[in-house]
């Protein structure tokens, strides 16, 4: 028998590292949830309270498909109230719903087991796309006088939620995107009978709320969104002002979809077409509210606190082409403490290039400020960021003329603080065309309304002091670890094709690592060399929580790994349940921190560092080498499915939230981040087929940006997307995994594929691999023959195939993985 070794733990006890974790996913969470509107309501004592919606029964901790994940438990709001000592008087309301839920979810997923059975036969594509069709969450029973009644309070909290994720985007028929009647109804209700009503979302996107314009009596609105285990108890602590709310949004709320650009155009809404013509250009989000003077619900940057805050600009200066500006804030109210987010927009001058109205330059966080309290903050940005890209000159420029300064809590709440002057036009990077239209794409243009306020600082920037940085697209760098280039030495041929690829998905290749929601490389343990393992999450590890391993080192698993499997049928239950009593039990529960969008929303990056630090523990507890995740599409589009694991629409903060994670992380030696999806993939509807079209500006400034900055910070990983951008897949597109990425940015770790998008009729293994893609993913036996065919039709050299071995290596030998495997003597990780 082979010797097998696991990092699981043999014990359900809660670890002390759980404990740890749940507090800083409780921490996260709170400083997360958006403060929408308060008349002063908020925050609320300890009481009774009548509870009703969706979220309030059942609070939904995250989006759907790769981005779960499983932790031991959830706080619902309605438990997390209690917990903070508030008496729930509408108990009834909330148990009919949860046993309605029930029978929905029972019915949902037989349905869906169907599918599944089906799939499973109908090849990858069908498989990975099975969560098509999402559960709508029922809205619930009309709220009758005899709720009211016995509920004997005066005080409401309404919770609306909804569920998004992979496969699909948010569809108008099932009220995705929009309130149901039901629910506008019951909201009517509460906020009628009730003296004081708190409407809450629990979305992981924003939502039209216009139905409640025409409803009076809500007196404050709360955007929880999606918060992890740790939710409920989170929301307790902003509501009764224990956390007093700091979250600022990270996108535009419009007031209803039809205000955003080319709204009917988006992915379902004009019909099944694979083509998606990025025709708002940069005018995603706030940059086209703001530049064409569009009136948002709640505008990028918004979010109320329970005092009030003053922030002065004490001062702005330049060290060459770094500009630095402090803000002093003080926390001007008498009676709550709080911290305080500060913003810096830049309005740089139209020129050659018409630019946006502003763009976020800079941001920061205070600590908590008691009343009267005050603290300076640097805020700090290059002017060479803000360059804009020129594409008949393939370059970068900062033009001539005056850079409007903008200093708020918000990007409609600033004041101009100073304007920096540049003395001459000046060329900040020399790039090549990447990416090229096949066609031409009339792109949404507008000329830039920033006006200078007289008498406001000057301070001057010379362009003789900025250096033009130009790239070598000749070269592509090796990787020279010694360890990798032994092995290198040792392995045939053909054993170097397999570690171009995952072990495949299906069988042992899923199973093979205790727990890992995604596969490992190929096992050549004999050889010295560990089986690494990717693992899903985002908002933390996906992890499965219980398995057993049987002797013959098979896992199974034995508590659900996703809530799909508790509603499974006779068939998976053989397929996917172990017997306990035959093999060893494991355990490893990961912590389920907010998600993507809750954790942007803190605007502190700090915080974000500190929740990439304790992924990256759970990541050497269980052996995890590389987290397929930060996910940093731009969330160009409320509809996306995807949008609850993604960041923002700024790609700045997109980036920087990302960089702070990737720190985070990495900061464990051997444990990787995996930047996705790289890029443009900013719908699900027929995510394996769907043509992003895209002017290279544009793709540069908004959708690669944020990919650029957290590449400088050091990411180890990178994931191409399913779809094609201007005509080629993501992954065979050597412009994205080479030049851009490794050549102008100088990436030098490991990109992969996503799971089955190469194949017939998608990307194609060789051209991945030539194009700069090392790690087929799920990988597995069809995919090495798929490979060896290409390599035979000449689409791939050997020289391509060993450059990507020697990364895939490199990464390896470098791991925390490796580490552990050659301290405990080799023998094999579980398989
Ligand atoms: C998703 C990726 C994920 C992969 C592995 C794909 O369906 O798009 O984000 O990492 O599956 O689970």
């Amino acid at each position: 028998m082979k010797k097998v070794w696991t990092k699981a733990a043999l014990s359900n006890e809660v670890t002390k590292r759980e404990l740890e974790h749940r507090e800083l996913a409780r921490q996260i969470a709170a400083e997360g949830i958006v403060l929408l509107a308060n008349d002063g309501t908020l925050p609320l004592k300890a009481g009774s309270i009548a509870l009703f919606g969706a979220g309030a029964a059942f609070t939904i901790k995250g989006g759907t498909g790769s981005g779960e994940v499983n932790g031991r438990y959830t706080v619902m709001i309605w438990e997390g109230l209690k917990n903070a000592g508030f008496t729930v008087t509408t108990e009834s309301w909330l148990n009919e719903y949860l046993s309605a839920l029930d029978s929905e979810k029972e019915k949902y997923y037989k349905q869906l087991f169907k599918k599944l059975q089906k799939a499973l036969l109908g090849g990858d594509e069908t498989m990975i796309n099975i969560m098509s069709d999402a559960f709508h969450y029922p809205v619930g029973r009309v709220i009758t006088e005899a709720d009211i009644t016995k509920s004997n309070t005066e005080t409401c909290i309404y919770v609306i939620s909804r569920q998004a994720g992979e496969c699909s985007d948010r569809k108008f028929e099932n009220y995705e995107y929009t309130l149901e009647p039901d629910e506008i109804n019951n909201i009517r209700i509460c906020a009628v009978k009730y003296k004081k009503t708190v409407l809450a979302v629990n979305i992981g996107s924003s939502i039209d709320l216009s139905p409640l314009d025409e409803i009076e009596g809500i007196n404050a609105v709360i955007y929880f969104c999606q918060q992890g285990m740790e939710g409920g108890n989170a929301f307790a602590d902003v509501v009764t002002g224990k956390t007093p709310p700091s979250g600022c949004l990270t996108n535009t709320w419009a007031k209803k979809y039809d205000d955003l650009p080319f709204a009917g155009e988006y992915s379902y809404l004009k019909g099944a077409i694979d083509k998606e013509y990025y025709k708002e250009g940069i005018y995603v989000g706030y940059r086209y509210f703001d530049s064409f003077n569009a009136a948002p619900r709640y505008e990028f940057g918004y979010g109320l606190t329970y005092s009030d805050f003053t922030i002065e600009c004490a001062g702005i200066d330049t060290q060459k082409s770094s500009v630095t500006v402090t803000a002093k804030v003080t926390n001007t109210g008498k009676s709550y403490s709080g911290k305080k987010t500060v913003q810096l927009y830049v309005s740089c001058p139209d020129g050659e290039i018409k630019r946006e109205y502003q763009s976020l330059a800079a941001f920061a966080k205070t600590k908590v400020l008691a009343p009267g309290e005050s603290e300076s903050l640097t805020l700090a940005f290059d002017l060479t960021d803000l360059a804009g890209y020129k594409e008949s000159s393939s370059a970068y420029i900062l033009e001539a003329g005056e850079y409007i300064i903008r200093l708020g809590s918000s990007s409609r709440k600033t004041q101009v603080v100073g304007v920096v002057s540049l003395d001459e036009t000046v060329v900040t990077e020399q790039c090549e065309k990447v990416c090229p239209l096949q066609n031409k794409l009339e792109e949404l243009t507008c000329a830039s309304k920033a006006e200078i306020p007289s008498g406001v600082k000057r301070v001057f920037v010379k362009a003789s002091d900025i250096k033009t940085q130009t790239h070598d697209y000749k070269t592509i760098r090796q990787t020279n670890n010694p360890k990798a280039e032994k092995w290198m030495a040792l392995l045939s041929k053909e054993d170097r094709l397999k570690f171009l690829l995952g072990a495949g998905m299906a069988g042992a290749g899923f199973f093979n690592v205790p727990g890992n929601a995604a596969v490992t490389t190929s096992d050549f343990t004999g050889k010295g060399i560990v089986n690494i393992s990717l693992a899903d999450g985002q908002a933390g590890l996906r992890l499965q929580s219980v398995s057993v391993i049987k002797k013959s080192g098979v896992i199974k698993m034995v508590e659900p790994m996703m809530e799909m499997f508790r509603y499974t049928n006779a068939f998976f239950k053989k397929y996917m349940f172990g017997t306990p009593e035959q093999g060893q039990v494991v355990y490893q529960y990961a912590t389920a921190f907010p998600i993507g969008t809750a954790i942007a929303q803190t605007w502190n990056t700090e915080i974000m560092e500190a929740f990439g630090k304790a992924v990256g523990t759970e990541m050497l507890e269980y052996g995890v080498t590389f987290w397929l995740a930060p996910g940093m599409n731009i969330q160009r589009n409320p509809l996306c499915g995807r949008n609850y694991e993604y960041y923002s629409e700024d790609p700045v903060l997109t980036g920087k939230t990302a960089a702070a994670v990737t720190r985070g992380v990495q900061s464990h030696s051997g444990c990787y981040v995996t930047l996705k999806h790289y890029a443009a993939n900013n719908q699900e509807q027929l995510r394996n087929h769907s043509d992003s079209v895209i002017g290279e500006r544009t793709l540069r400034e908004i959708y690669l940006k944020g990919f650029k900055i957290a590449v400088k910070e050091g990411a180890k990983g990178v994931m191409t997307s399913y779809n094609l951008l201007n005509g080629t897949y993501t992954a065979d597109n050597f412009d994205l995994c080479t030049k851009l990425l490794r050549q102008e940015w100088g990436f030098d770790g490991v990109v992969m594929t996503d799971w089955f998008s190469s194949g017939k009729g998608m990307a194609n293994n060789g051209l991945a691999i030539k194009a700069g893609n090392d790690l087929i993913m799920p990988g597995g036996k069809k995919y090495l023959k798929m490979l060896k065919k290409d390599i035979k039709l000449g689409k791939v050299s050997d020289e391509e195939i060993n450059r990507s071995c020697a990364r895939v290596l490199t990464a390896i030998a470098e791991s925390d993985t490796q580490k552990e495997f050659e301290k405990r003597g080799m023998g094999s990780r579980v398989v």
